[in-house]
């Protein structure tokens, strides 16, 4: 008999198209990775902190209790400066909480959108009061006792 199997068309035809090649898929998935970097950077960028290495841009040397001058603190949101996040809830009332996320004990990471966000499970607590506006913690960042000294926040 002269007859092709259907059969052995069909299981050939998907040896032909064969897997998507990895490389272009593993290239896009770098890509959105670097878009998402990306874009974290610049929404820390956009609030006027860097908290990369803790200590705001521009902060002054002297004095134990200097935390960061006042126009680094965007209003509505805040700055982490080591074990303190300073936030600026409205113009002119500065605020200081701890930290350290109330759920495990993580360093909060990033000020944004009002709130200050805990990488670890992802936590966020108010930066009026820092009480938490998403769990798992339920407990608030403690307060920290912070004031205006001329153009600095400072511990009080
Ligand atoms: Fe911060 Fe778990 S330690 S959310």
């Amino acid at each position: 008999m002269h007859v092709q199997s259907p059969a052995t068309q069909a299981t050939a035809a998907p040896d032909t198209a064969g897997p998507v090649p990895g490389p272009p898929r593993r290239q896009v998935l770098r890509g959105a990775a670097g878009v998402s970097v990306l874009a974290g950077v610049a929404l820390v960028a956009g609030c006027g902190s860097d908290d990369a290495g803790g200590t705001p841009t521009g902060a002054p040397s002297g004095g134990d209790r200097t935390l960061t001058p006042t126009s680094a603190v965007p209003v509505g949101g805040g700055v982490i400066v080591g074990a303190v996040v300073v936030t600026q809830p409205t113009a002119g009332d500065f605020k200081g909480f701890s930290s350290t996320c109330t759920h495990k004990g993580c360093t909060v990471e990033s000020v944004a959108g009002g709130e200050i966000i805990c990488p670890c499970h992802g936590s966020r607590y108010s930066v009026t009061d820092g009480s938490p506006t998403r769990g798992p913690a339920t407990a608030p960042l403690p307060e920290v006792a912070v004031t205006v000294d001329g153009t600095d926040v400072v511990r009080a």
